[in-house]
C-alpha cells in the first residue's frame, strides 16, 4: 500500500479538472491519497472530485483549506464553520475520511486549521487584497486567532500512534522557516495568513515522521527537528515554475 499526497487542486481551473479526471483508475486501486485541502469553493465540485478520487484509491484521506469554506458563492450557508461542516458531510458521504487511518506499519493523522499570524502581521495591502477577508464570513466578534483555535481545537485530543511511522497533514504550514528563500515576492507577501505554530506543537505532540501541508503553493521536501516535511501542491495553472503537477508517492507502507 503506498501513500500519495496532493494538495490545491483548485479545479475551478478546467486544465486542473482534467488532470485529475485524468488519473489512472487502475493503478491506485490499493494505495491510500491524502488530499490536503483546497479544491474549490463550490461544495459541488469538492463533492465531485473526492468522489472520483475515493473511486481510483483505496482510501481517501481530506482536510479542508481556505477555499473550500469560502461563503461568497456558497447559497444557504450561515459562515464558514456551517460550511465547514457541509463539506465534512459532503466529503464523507462522497467517500473520503477525515479521521485517523491506521495502515499496518503507518498511521496518518488529519490537522484542522487556520491561520493566527504567528508568522507575522498583515499589512494593509494584505487585508485589503487578501480574499479569504471577504470570502469568509465567521461569528460575529471571532478574529483568525479564534478561528484559529478552534480548529486546531477539534484536532484534539491528538492521537500518539504507536506504528513506527506517522505521516500527519494540514492544509495549512505549521511552521515558517518552511518558505525557501527563494519564494518568490507573492509568497513571502502572504507570509502571517499561511499557518500556525499551533500545528507545529500538535505534530510533535503526535511524533509525525512525514508532515504533508499544502497553502503555500510552494513545493518542497524538508527535514526540521527530524521531521520531513513536504509541500506537493498542484497549484494554479500559472505556477508551473513551483509546482510539479504530479501524484507524489510519500511513503509505502509494508503491508
Ligand atoms: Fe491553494
Amino acid at each position: 500500500m503506498r501513500i500519495f499526497a496532493v494538495s490545491d487542486l483548485h479545479v475551478d481551473y478546467r486544465e486542473n479538472a482534467r488532470w485529475v479526471s485524468e488519473i489512472s483508475r487502475v493503478d491506485f486501486t490499493d494505495d491510500v491519497l491524502i488530499l490536503a485541502g483546497d479544491i474549490s469553493d463550490s461544495l459541488e465540485r469538492i463533492e465531485r472530485t473526492i468522489r472520483s478520487m475515493a473511486e481510483r484509491f483505496k482510501k481517501v484521506l481530506y482536510v479542508p483549506g481556505n477555499h473550500d469554506l469560502w461563503v461568497l458563492r456558497s447559497k444557504g450557508v450561515a459562515n464558514s464553520f456551517d460550511k465547514f461542516e457541509k463539506v465534512r458531510a459532503a466529503v464523507e458521504e462522497s467517500g473520503a475520511s477525515l479521521d485517523t487511518f491506521h495502515g499496518r506499519t503507518t498511521t496518518i493523522v488529519p490537522l484542522l486549521g487556520w491561520y493566527d499570524y504567528t508568522f507575522g502581521e498583515p499589512s494593509a495591502e494584505l487585508r485589503r487584497r487578501w480574499m479569504d477577508y471577504r470570502a469568509c464570513r465567521w461569528p460575529a466578534e471571532m478574529l483568525e486567532r479564534d478561528v484559529t483555535e478552534h480548529f486546531t481545537g477539534l484536532n484534539e485530543p491528538v492521537p500518539r500512534p504507536e506504528n513506527p511511522v506517522v505521516i500527519s497533514f494540514s492544509h495549512f504550514m505549521p511552521r515558517i522557516d518552511l518558505m525557501p528563500t527563494f519564494a518568490p515576492q507573492r509568497a513571502r507577501f502572504l507570509l502571517p495568513i499561511l499557518g500556525t505554530e499551533l500545528l507545529e506543537q500538535q505534530i510533535r505532540r503526535i511524533g509525525s515522521s512525514i508532515h504533508i501541508y499544502g497553502h503555500s503553493h510552494v513545493n518542497r521536501r524538508a527535514v526540521r527537528d527530524g521531521v520531513v516535511y513536504i509541500n506537493n501542491a498542484y497549484g494554479y495553472p500559472s505556477e508551473g515554475y513551483i509546482t510539479a503537477k504530479r501524484l507524489l508517492c510519500v511513503h509505502e507502507d509494508a503491508a
